[in-house]
This record gives C-alpha cells, structure tokens and sequence, in this order.
C-alpha cells in the first residue's frame, strides 16, 4: 500500500492508475477506523480497480477546539486495517497542506448547512464541504463514498457535487451496526458499558417508526413513537428527531408521502450518538 502526504505526490500516484486506464473509488475519513469505513473501503473496491483513502482530521468542521484536541486518532492502527484490506493508496496530509497558509475560499451549501444538525454545530457543514471539496480535487475520483449514517452529510456532499458540476459520483453506503443495532461509530468506545447497552434504544425507535410507517402513520405519530422510547430510556438525553423530506431535508408533516428520513441525535453519558433511517410508507 502506497502513503502519501502531499498534493503532488498524490496526483502522480493517480496518473499512474489512470495512464493504466483504471478507475479510481475514494474514501474520505478522519481516520480512528472502524467495520463502517472497511465497509465504505469495501463498496469503493467492489465498482473500481483502485481505492484511495484519505486520513485526516479536519479542524475547520470542529466547532470547539476541545472536541478536535480530544479525536481520537491512531495512524498506525489506521494504516494497517486499510493495508489489511487492501487499499491502494492512502493519503495523510497535514494541515497546511490542505489549508495553505493565506488560504480564503470556502464551500458552503448555503441552505442545507445550516439546517438540523448543522443549527446546533454552526459552521460544521461548512468545513466539511470545504473539505472535501479541496480533496476531489486533489484525488479527482471516480467515485466517492459515505455513509448513510451521516445522512444529512451525505446528501450536503451531493448538492455540492451537483451545483459545482464535479466530475464524480458520490454513492451512499448503509449504516454499519453492531449486533444489538447500534450504529458503529468512532465515539462508540467513549461509551461506558451501561450507556453502551442503553444507546440501542436509538435504533430500536428507529425500527419502531418503521412498523408504525409500514402500516401507515403520519410524521407526527413516528415522531412520538421516537421521542416517547428514547426519553423512557434513563440514561439517554434526547437532542433531536427530525423528520425529513429524504432528498432536499424540508421539513414534513401529516401522512407519509414518499423517502422520508428520519434522523435521530441524543447523548448518552456525555457522549453524542446520531443516526437514520428512511422509511418509505406501505414498505
Ligand atoms: O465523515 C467524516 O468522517 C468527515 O466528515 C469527512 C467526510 C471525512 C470530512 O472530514
């Protein structure tokens, strides 16, 4: 597996592939891997002869300095799951070379950033365009992965890839869970083992509003059904359930009427946990 960690050595890595004529699958991280990235590594290699990974720890998505300084972060760890798997190449910037010294242009979706999660993290979504933008275009991809997990994330990076006309796909992958269902997470090993246990309740209100979806129910009514489980459960202080319009994230209400994703974010000892679920009514 090749390590790279500047722009110029990355792109000569590419043209390589290319002049060989393959095509090349992307997938950004923040490194502290986990079963949910090999499945993103896993998706890239399944449609594309090459896999690129990129690690790095993105401080212009982290609101507090507190919560960057406390990422977890293991390169070493990190490197030999992505050789284990059988990465290609793997890319390490530093900071200064994503973000060169008297740099000023930003990416922002201007409407979808600063909606749902990215109300309570101003700016968050900001930095994470921001960053990935100046990733595809130092990788220039085919294709670029992510999680379904990080939902609105996901369809953020899609309207950016859509307004800017960029040269790529971007392909959602579905959540990663442990066996009881808990969404895997790099801030998974921060929970105790009694939050731990009691974090499966997330999942459980999201299959919940499924059923209740599957015989017909209106917004309203699944979100009840969430809100009820997750404030029944003692260690869970819930953030946020919204209900949106799968693609465009406007808010909806009354009977379902058509993808509709429903996102879920709570704290458990501290620790914040999302995730999603889009349920499609009569499914
Ligand atoms: O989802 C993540 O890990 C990060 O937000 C991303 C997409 C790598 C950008 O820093």
């Amino acid at each position: 597996m090749k390590t790279t960690s500047t722009v110029a050595e990355t792109r000569a890595q590419v043209a390589t592939y290319r002049k060989a004529g393959e095509t090349v699958g992307l997938v950004t991280t923040m490194g502290a891997l986990h079963e949910g990235h090999l499945t993103l590594m896993r998706a890239a290699r399944a449609d594309h002869d090459r896999v690129i990974a990129t690690i790095f720890v993105n401080p212009t998505q982290f609101g507090q300095m507190a919560d960057l300084a406390t990422y977890p972060s293991d390169d070493k760890r990190d490197l030999e799951m992505l050789g284990d798997e059988g990465v290609d190449c793997v890319f390490l910037p530093k900071a200064p070379t994503i973000y060169p010294a008297g740099d000023e242009t930003i990416v922002e979706t201007t409407r979808m950033a600063n909606m749902l999660h990215g109300k309570v993290r101003p700016g968050h979504f900001r930095g994470v365009t921001t960053v990935v933008a100046r990733l595809f275009n130092i990788v220039q991809p085919d294709a670029a992965f992510f999680g379904e997990k990080d939902y609105q994330q996901l369809q953020i990076i899609k309207k950016m890839v859509r307004d800017l006309q960029m040269p790529l796909t971007i392909e959602g992958v579905p959540t990663v869970r442990e066996s009881d269902g808990l969404a895997m997470s790099s801030r998974n090993v921060r929970l105790g083992a009694e939050d731990r246990a009691a974090a499966t309740v997330l999942y459980q209100s999201l299959m919940a509003a499924d059923a209740a979806a599957a015989k017909g129910t209106t917004v309203e009514e699944m979100w009840s059904v969430i809100a009820d489980m997750i404030t029944a459960e003692p260690r869970a202080t819930l953030k946020a359930v919204d209900i949106v319009e799968a693609e465009s994230l406007d808010p909806v209400s009354g009977p379902l009427k058509g993808p509709t994703a429903i996102m879920i974010s709570a704290e458990f000892g501290g620790v914040l946990l999302i995730d999603q679920h889009v349920v499609t009514p009569g499914d």
